[in-house]
């Protein structure tokens, strides 16, 4: 290399080239940042109640024996490692679509990079087809719904949520949802909302859904947590059975969570509810943003997926364990919201005890959140979200009474 070469790579040239550059450095997504520094901290006394990870009793998040099973099974019998496509292994997509839609076979799926991979991909769509239509979320909602949907150019709005009860969420979001025009779109928890785990009853649920319907809007379901609100077979089938209310509806599925599968990245983007050639139409639009994204989703946690879900033994051991750690956070609630009561740090806890899913709110100020994480080394989000499988039953009194010392002052 001559020493010209050499010279023209020097800060001052950079500087130069990206002078006029609009690179203002991004936040990251606080739920990523807390985890990182819950990594960080070396206090063993450190309670990681941050990201939506399910933990056991020993604060470990294992892979599941059933996914190790199918692995197993998987790296004996592969004989390549080609491409597989840009809408993934169709296979898995229609497993999965069975499992939540069956009898119906009016949908199509595109395999995503994960529950928010498959959230980006219908983002990207329907940016695409109805630039103009806003999008709606309940306040409070995930925080990277915002961001998912801000990058497809949609203005998104919001309808208020219950945080700590069921009562009202409703008339409070269909008072929101009256400025709503028809086509824009309306994104829906499957179940387990994320973050207040408040989920609504049947005929409320009913109510907004006949709503959203008179006015014309699109739902997109989030279901990133199928499996920890009843059981999966019951909330799959209450995700089937939510979507077919409606002409025309979007799912975003993430096997995340009820198969642990975090870091595989394995999830599907479905369109449900139209004719078979506009289906077909449209599941090009998801392509085609996949593959300007990524090209094509990976495949190791989807080939686990469809394994275990196509053998009954593997799939019977699966819905074990899931059940298992369903029922372990149903019992950390009633046990966590008891001793707040008890303590007297908060006085009706019953949104805790009936919450579904990993999250609740507690209302906290952001204050007395990082006063739990600098004093205490115990995490949460800035807006009060607990992960409740963060807890452990030996761990209950220690937090709960962290939570009490920082609320009472
Ligand atoms: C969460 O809400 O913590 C999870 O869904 C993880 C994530 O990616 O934000």
């Amino acid at each position: 290399m001559s020493t010209a070469q050499i010279n023209s790579a020097t800060p001052d040239a950079a500087s130069a080239l990206t002078a006029q550059w609009n690179d203002t450095p991004q936040a990251v997504d606080p739920i990523i940042a807390l985890m990182q520094t819950y990594t960080d901290d070396v206090r063993p006394e450190r309670a990681n109640l941050g990201i939506g990870v399910y933990q056991d009793d020993l604060a470990e998040t294992p892979v599941m024996a059933s996914v190790k099973e199918a692995e197993e099974r998987i790296l004996a019998a592969q004989r390549s490692k080609t491409y597989v496509g840009i809408g993934g292994d169709p296979a898995l997509v229609k497993a999965i679509g069975d499992e939540i839609f069956a009898p119906s076979t009016q949908w199509t799926g595109v395999q995503g990079v994960g529950g928010s991979g498959a959230l980006r991909l219908i983002a990207e769509f329907c940016g695409t087809v109805s630039p103009d239509a806003r999008l709606w979320v309940s306040d409070p909602t995930w925080g990277n719904h915002f961001a998912l949907f801000d990058a497809s150019g949609l203005e998104v709005r919001r309808f208020p949520w219950g945080v700590h009860a069921r009562d009202g969420i409703v008339d409070r979001a269909l008072d929101a949802l009256a400025s709503a025009k028809p086509g824009d779109f309306v994104i829906l928890h499957a179940c387990c909302h994320n973050p207040t785990g408040i989920d609504l009853p049947p005929e409320e649920e009913r109510r907004l859904t006949d709503a959203i319907n008179g006015r014309g809007l699109i739902p997109i379901i989030d279901a990133a947590y199928v499996g920890f609100a009843d059981g999966f077979e019951i909330d799959a089938q209450a995700l089937g059975a939510l979507a077919a209310q409606f002409p025309l509806a979007f799912v975003a599925f993430s096997a995340s969570k009820n198969f642990a599968l975090y870091r595989e990245r394995v999830g599907v983007a479905f369109i449900t509810g139209a004719d078979p050639a506009r289906l077909a139409d449209w599941q090009t639009i998801l392509l085609s943003a996949a593959r300007c994204a990524y090209s094509m989703p990976p495949d190791h946690g989807a080939a686990s997926v469809l394994e275990i879900l196509r053998d009954p033994a593997l799939r019977g051991m699966w819905l074990d364990e899931l059940e298992a750690a369903r029922s372990r956070v149903a019992r950390l609630r009633k046990a966590f919201a008891s001793a707040l009561e008890e303590e007297g740090t908060i006085a009706d806890a019953h949104f805790i005890a009936a919450g579904t899913g990993l999250f609740s709110l507690l209302p906290l100020t952001r204050e007395q959140v990082i006063r739990l994480r600098t004093d205490h080394a115990i995490y949460m989000l800035e807006n009060g979200r607990v992960n409740i499988a963060g807890l452990r039953e030996e761990s209950i009194p220690r937090v709960v009474s962290a939570i009490s010392a920082v609320a009472s002052t």
